[in-house]
């Protein structure tokens, strides 16, 4: 079975997405890992979805009315057509992004705005995911979900399906401000779900350059609610490069992105190799 991840800040704009794409190309694109991963898109925003397939597919993605997420959330609510309701197309949810020779592989459920319209209604749709999940999940080795910054059913959701939670960090002042918020939801989860195993895998710094003085400050306050917790921060950071966006513009990982640095690539390396001695993949 998969092991299943939740990428999740309440904060937004921290790198989840960046790290999710990142993660899922690391363990698949790198020789020596040969993973099969795929990234669900739990975003209205589909930042991941356009990061990884990029603009000309989601459109035909749309265009096609291929299934997405929100298809998944909305199986039971849509209006019957003259052919009655038509079940869920699972094969056609399930995108390829690339193929590797020794058979690794990235797929991708992706993620439209009219998501946004689930929230409005989010009636019992948070147990349908997992659900959906638990009949693919042995094709896969690693499940990375890529949430939204607000609190809402598919928060929920992506719990309900995960097995940790990835909590990326920008070490600048409010970076502390989610914090809190997933603390009480992930108790909130637990009160709900006693028999549901939902660990953290821990906190990582994303967009560190180690000469911002009040990156240290930051840091240090991350740091210290981390312990209140006992929440686990990795050694490793994800250091500031401008690779990252220029990578998402590309479709292309950190250590496939023009002209990005080796070092930048290595430390990418370092972090994705201690995120995979916490969760045993
Ligand atoms: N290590 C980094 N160095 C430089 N830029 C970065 C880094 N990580 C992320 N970014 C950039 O910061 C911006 C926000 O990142 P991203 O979209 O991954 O965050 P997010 O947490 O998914 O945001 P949201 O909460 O909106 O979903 C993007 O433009 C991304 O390219
Ligand atoms: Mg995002």
């Amino acid at each position: 079975m998969a092991k299943k991840v939740s990428l999740i800040n309440m904060k937004g704009g921290v790198g989840k997405s960046t790290l999710a794409v990142n993660l899922a190309w690391q363990f698949t694109a790198m020789p020596n890992w040969s993973k099969k991963v795929l990234v669900i898109d739990l975003d209205p925003q589909f930042n991941a979805t356009q990061y990884l397939v990029g603009q000309a597919k989601v459109k035909q993605i749309l265009d096609e009315g291929r299934p997405t997420v929100w298809d998944i959330f909305e199986q039971l609510t849509r209006t019957p057509d003259s052919k009655g309701l038509k079940a869920l197309d699972l094969a056609n949810v399930i995108n390829n992004v690339v193929t590797f020779r020794d058979g690794s592989r990235i797929d991708l459920i992706p993620s439209r705005l009219e998501l946004a319209y689930s929230l409005m209604n989010p009636g019992q749709k948070e147990g349908l995911l997992a659900k959906f999940v638990s009949k693919i999940d042995d094709q896969y080795d690693l499940i990375l979900l890529d949430c939204a910054p607000t609190e809402s059913f598919l928060t929920m959701a992506a719990y309900l399906t995960s097995d940790y939670i990835l909590v990326p960090v920008k070490p600048e002042y409010l970076s502390t401000i989610g914090l809190p918020l997933l603390v009480r939801s992930m108790a909130e989860f637990h009160a709900h779900h006693e028999d549901h195993n939902l660990e953290l895998a821990g906190i990582v710094f994303n967009s560190t350059t180690q000469y911002v003085p009040e990156e240290a400050t930051s840091k240090a306050e991350v740091k210290a609610e981390a312990k209140k917790h006992g929440w686990y921060v990795f050694k490793a950071e994800v250091s500031y490069s401008r690779s990252y966006p220029k990578g998402a513009r590309e479709g292309k990982p950190i250590f496939r992105t023009s002209y990005s640095r080796w070092d930048q690539a290595q430390k990418f390396h370092s972090f994705a190799k201690e995120f995979a001695d916490r969760i045993g993949l």
